[in-house]
């Protein structure tokens, strides 16, 4: 068999290329929107790709399955149960696809959404057993992934992983993520086994309660562009340029040149509606990063813009988004509203009853090293 990972730095997903050496079927799973990078992997080793497969649909990240698929002929799976506006060929909990002397079988995992599958690899001439799982976004290496996309689940997801961890200790986990906002507290590895994460996954020792409770606290914020990404990987909408595919440079600037800013410049929030209520910047717009492409007519193309979040890297990634939208003049605020209000700056607030907002946020769940430059 052939098999490789690749893995995004930009928004920390990882795809799959599976083959079988013998018969040179190839199947990818969770495909990015960068397709060139998979055609020049089956060109160099003489592959016929016969399935292009989603775990599931994807929120932070265009999916280049449709595009295979067509350029290639290629079958496109997904689970039964995805609701999409194009035609796939819908899997079903065990069923078996054959690549050559291999079987990817379907292992129906919800939780994350509905849909959500993991797809175990079988090589029987060398084994009747599984040698590897494809986990989408059920088990990610110490985390799960997070259940409040749309159609998740955090008691299914605990089904899930209690199902999972029923496999054989050897089994090698190959997820969907190693960093990123589908999950808080991913380790960084790229892969782990059944084995490893039995033992020491932080989820793997709460009893149900406390899993559910644990997996719906303090989830990070909704990606960047989610709604148009989600609308495009559904086929409701084309808007594959929503997707961040470059690191343009931005330039960060402190609290003190947002004070002193020039009076037409306008000065957008893109932190989650909750985090904005709970404090910004007085004269902030609110246009959250998970919409940002969906309201870009929104944004002013004639006038400074100046983005903040609750620290800087969100900002820092929307206004390259913005970079690469061709609206230039934007500079992200480092240190965020915390640098702001750490300085005793006066913050707006709007109509909460929350206490806190519940949005919780590292560097990882943000992936991809940062592009900037000071003055
Ligand atoms: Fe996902």
């Amino acid at each position: 068999m052939y098999f490789k990972q690749i893995l995004d730095e930009r928004c920390g997903c990882a795809s799959y290329l599976i083959a079988s050496r013998q018969s040179h079927e190839a199947a990818i799973v969770d495909p990015a929107i960068e397709t060139q990078q998979y055609e020049e992997l089956l060109g160099e080793r003489d592959f016929r790709l016969r399935y292009l497969i989603d775990t599931h649909m994807h929120a932070d990240h265009v999916s280049g399955a449709r595009r295979l698929s067509a350029m290639h002929g290629a079958e496109l799976c997904l689970h039964a149960s995805a609701r999409l506006a194009y035609p796939f060929r819908p899997l079903t909990d065990g069923e078996e696809l054959p690549l050559g002397q291999l079987r990817l079988r379907v292992l129906h995992t919800p939780g994350h959404r509905l849909e959500l599958i993991s797809i175990l690899v079988v090589n029987p001439p060398r084994s009747p057993e599984p040698s590897m799982v494809l986990t989408g976004d059920s088990l990610l290496v110490g985390d799960m992934g997070r259940p409040d996309f749309g159609g998740g689940d955090a008691a299914q997801q605990y089904e899930t992983l209690s199902r999972l961890l029923q496999l054989p200790d050897w089994v090698a986990v190959f997820p969907g993520h190693f960093e990123g906002p589908c999950g808080k507290g991913m380790c960084g590895r790229p892969n782990t086994t059944i084995g490893f994460e039995r033992l020491y996954n932080p989820l793997a020792r709460l009893d149900r309660t406390t899993f559910i409770s644990t997996l719906l606290d303090g989830v990070p914020a909704r990606p960047l562009n989610m709604t148009a990404i989600e609308a495009t990987n559904r086929g409701l909408a084309e808007m594959p340029w929503a997707m961040l595919t470059s690191s343009p440079p931005v330039r960060e600037v402190d609290i003190e040149a947002l004070e002193t800013r020039e009076p037409d410049a306008v000065v957008l929030d893109v932190r989650e509606p909750e985090e904005y209520a709970h404090g910004h910047v007085p004269g902030a717009v609110s246009v959250p990063q998970a919409d940002l492409a969906s309201r870009l007519d929104e944004v002013p193309r004639d006038r400074p813009l100046i983005l903040i979040c609750q620290r800087g890297i969100r900002s820092l990634r929307a206004a390259q988004f913005l970079v690469q939208m061709g609206i230039d003049r934007v500079v992200s605020v480092r240190g965020g509203t915390a640098a702001w209000g750490k300085a005793g700056k006066p913050l707006a607030v709007g109509d909460t009853d929350a206490e806190k907002p519940r949005v919780a946020e590292s560097e990882w769940t943000h992936a991809g090293a940062r592009s900037s430059y000071r003055i």
